[in-house]
């Protein structure tokens, strides 16, 4: 074997090292890094996160399989609250086409979201903003407003309420939001009726990653 033979063999097993491969799934079409992945592991020393951002929650598996049986047109304008590692912004970017911008209040799950949109090959923009300060101005620049397990606070209740004022004024056509069923979600969904046309489902994925929740889908243009 050529010096340089070898080192191309060399490189290939560092690739493919099981250590590394076992550490990655694929779901929905989507890679993800396991809580054993080294990166992971490094990130997690490097980076807590602070408000419930620390890992893949269900509620975007949902949101993924609701966005496949009605997808979003290529280069919709997408943007994903609350976005934490981003699961649900990568997959509208590499199935769909779509522009993705992830925003969330805690910055350190950018480090996440960036590494998982590295490994699927995908360019997702970040924003660190609160709900509260997303004002019509950043809002009128989307199509499409998405976001998975963000009502898990009474406070929250109001803050998405207004948040949706906020979006029907500034000309967001729909957001997407899928939640485990959290009362302060319920009581959302409640209140929507007199200012919102919105539908909500009962939504289930048996597999890969089982889940099991609402999706609530408000139709600005329509209100
Ligand atoms: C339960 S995690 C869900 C993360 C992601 N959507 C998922 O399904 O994996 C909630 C996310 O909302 C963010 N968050 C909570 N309150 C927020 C607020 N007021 N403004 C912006 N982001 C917020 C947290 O930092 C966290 O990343």
């Amino acid at each position: 074997m050529t010096k340089s033979t070898s080192k191309q063999a060399a490189k290939k097993a560092r690739k493919v090292s099981p250590k590394n491969s076992a550490t990655i799934i694929e779901e929905l079409g989507v890679k993800l890094m396991t809580a054993k992945h080294p990166e992971i592991k490094r990130l997690k020393k490097q980076y807590p996160t602070s408000i419930h951002g620390d890992k893949f929650w269900s509620s975007s598996y949902l949101l993924m399989d609701y966005l496949n049986d009605n997808p979003p047109k290529k280069k919709t304008k997408i943007l994903e609250i609350g976005c934490g590692w981003g699961l649900t912004a990568i997959y509208c970017t590499k199935k769909f086409g779509c522009k993705v911008t992830g925003v969330d209040a805690d910055p350190d799950v950018f480090p996440y979201l960036q590494a998982h949109a590295e490994l699927n090959d995908v360019k997702i923009k970040q924003l660190v903003k609160k709900f509260e300060k997303l004002d019509v101005k950043t809002l009128s620049k989307y199509d499409m407003i998405i976001g998975g397990d963000i009502c898990f606070w009474d406070e929250l209740n109001d803050t998405l309420f207004d948040l949706f004022k906020r979006a029907k004024k500034a000309g967001v056509k729909k957001a997407v939001i899928a939640d485990p069923q959290r009362q302060p979600f319920i009581d959302l969904c409640a209140r929507l009726d007199d200012h919102f046309t919105h539908e909500v489902w009962d939504w289930e994925l048996p597999e890969p990653t089982p889940a099991d929740g609402d999706i609530l889908v408000v139709n600005f243009k329509k209100s």
